[in-house]
């Protein structure tokens, strides 16, 4: 197989995490990286020994021998490089989340269909060991149906500050709901086979982030001058199937943790703490049992470059479908619109 030429767009934080996985996929190979910062494009390219680099994308997508796109961009600047980049028949991969608002996501995923190129958004928890280890167990039936779940994510003091792109509304177009918010939808929609979401009634806050004095030892540094997006969120979604499901997520709060995600199904619930325990009744008694978990020793970054290629070359299909990436954005906008208006509002999934 000849390998897939690539070029990463964004040099920052994560650059380096998936420079690593093309590294240890021979059917893979970067040929060009792109950061608007200069020296951070020149030094990757120097480190990983990549032959070009650039500070205009749109320069990169000029090179005829660029067949993908790896865009680690900021949220809002998802879907600009995106777009173009599949409009210049690349196939991309993009990072999570799939844009910084749904009219962004729909336009990707449309124009991907248009160009019939492949668009994966690498939201890396769906793959990952524990989670396919629960979706395995749920499919077995010991649960019987799911109708309530609740999935939690807290960071005491885990601002995301360096290069400021995660705190301003410009760069991030939000704060914790798009950047771990998404893992948590995207979960709770895998679990409950992406039952159609009908509601949602949202609160997002901003009451740590802002804070001079939350900037703590023992915590990540941020600067609150900066802080224009959410550190705080929690909704209740009902879908079609007659599930609902509760959302509860931090980037700094005065707690330790917001609660243990867990599921509840008919036959049976599922507390997902350190260990997951299954609490079920078994021959007049309620029982409960943990389940041993899965080795997690798995990059779950090589296996996102392995299943980027395998579907470029192969048309093997992706673990996460433009569509249901679609999904998950339209509940991450139902979010912010149900916070902004402060009530109830119906989550619209773009038909595409
Ligand atoms: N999968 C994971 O575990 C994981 C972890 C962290 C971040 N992420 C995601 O990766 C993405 C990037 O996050 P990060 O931590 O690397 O951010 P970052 O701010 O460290 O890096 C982003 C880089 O993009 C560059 N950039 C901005 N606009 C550009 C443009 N138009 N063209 C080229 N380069 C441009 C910036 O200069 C910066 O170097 C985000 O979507 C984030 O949510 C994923």
């Amino acid at each position: 197989m000849n390998p897939v030429r690539v070029a990463l767009i964004g040099t920052g934080g994560i650059a380096g995490a998936h420079l690593d996985a093309y590294s240890k996929v021979n059917e893979a190979e970067v040929v060009a990286v792109c950061d608007i910062i200069p020296e951070k494009a020149e030094v990757t390219a120097k480190n990983w020994n990549v032959k070009n680099w650039f500070i205009d994308y749109r320069k990169v997508l000029e090179l005829p021998e660029v067949e993908a796109v790896d865009i680690c961009t900021p949220h809002a600047v998802h879907a600009p490089i995106a777009v173009d980049a599949l409009k210049a028949g690349k196939h991309v991969l993009v990072e999570k989340p799939m844009a910084s608002n749904l009219k962004d996501a729909t336009k990707m995923v449309k124009t991907a269909k248009e160009m019939g190129k492949v668009l994966f958004c690498g939201i890396i928890s769906r793959w990952s060991p524990n989670i396919q280890q629960i979706k395995s167990f749920i499919e077995s039936g010991a649960l019987g149906e799911i109708y309530f779940a609740e999935f939690v994510s807290t960071r005491r003091r885990g601002i995301p500050g360096w290069g400021s792109t995660f705190i301003r509304k410009e760069t991030a177009g939000g704060g914790v709901i798009l950047d771990l918010g998404v893992y948590l939808v995207d979960t709770l929609l895998y679990f409950l086979n992406f039952a159609k979401p009908l509601t949602c009634s949202a609160t997002v806050s901003d009451f740590i982030g802002k804070q001079h004095e939350a900037v703590v030892q023992g915590g990540w540094w941020w600067n609150p001058n900066e802080f224009e997006v959410e550190d705080f969120g929690s909704a209740l979604l009902r879908f079609e199937n007659g599930a609902t499901a509760v959302i509860k997520v931090c980037w700094a709060a005065h707690i330790d943790t917001l609660g243990n995600s867990f599921l509840l199904g008919t036959r049976g619930g599922l507390k997902l703490t350190h260990t997951f325990e299954w609490f079920f009744d078994y021959a007049g008694y309620m029982a409960q049992a943990n389940l041993p978990q899965t080795e997690t020793n798995n990059n779950g970054f090589v296996q996102e470059v392995q299943f980027f290629v395998e579907a470029i070359r192969n048309g093997a299909p992706l673990p996460v479908k433009p569509e249901e990436a679609l999904m998950v954005q339209a509940v991450l906008e139902a979010i912010y619109r149900s916070a902004n208006l402060q009530k109830e509002v119906v989550v619209k999934v773009p038909e595409v």
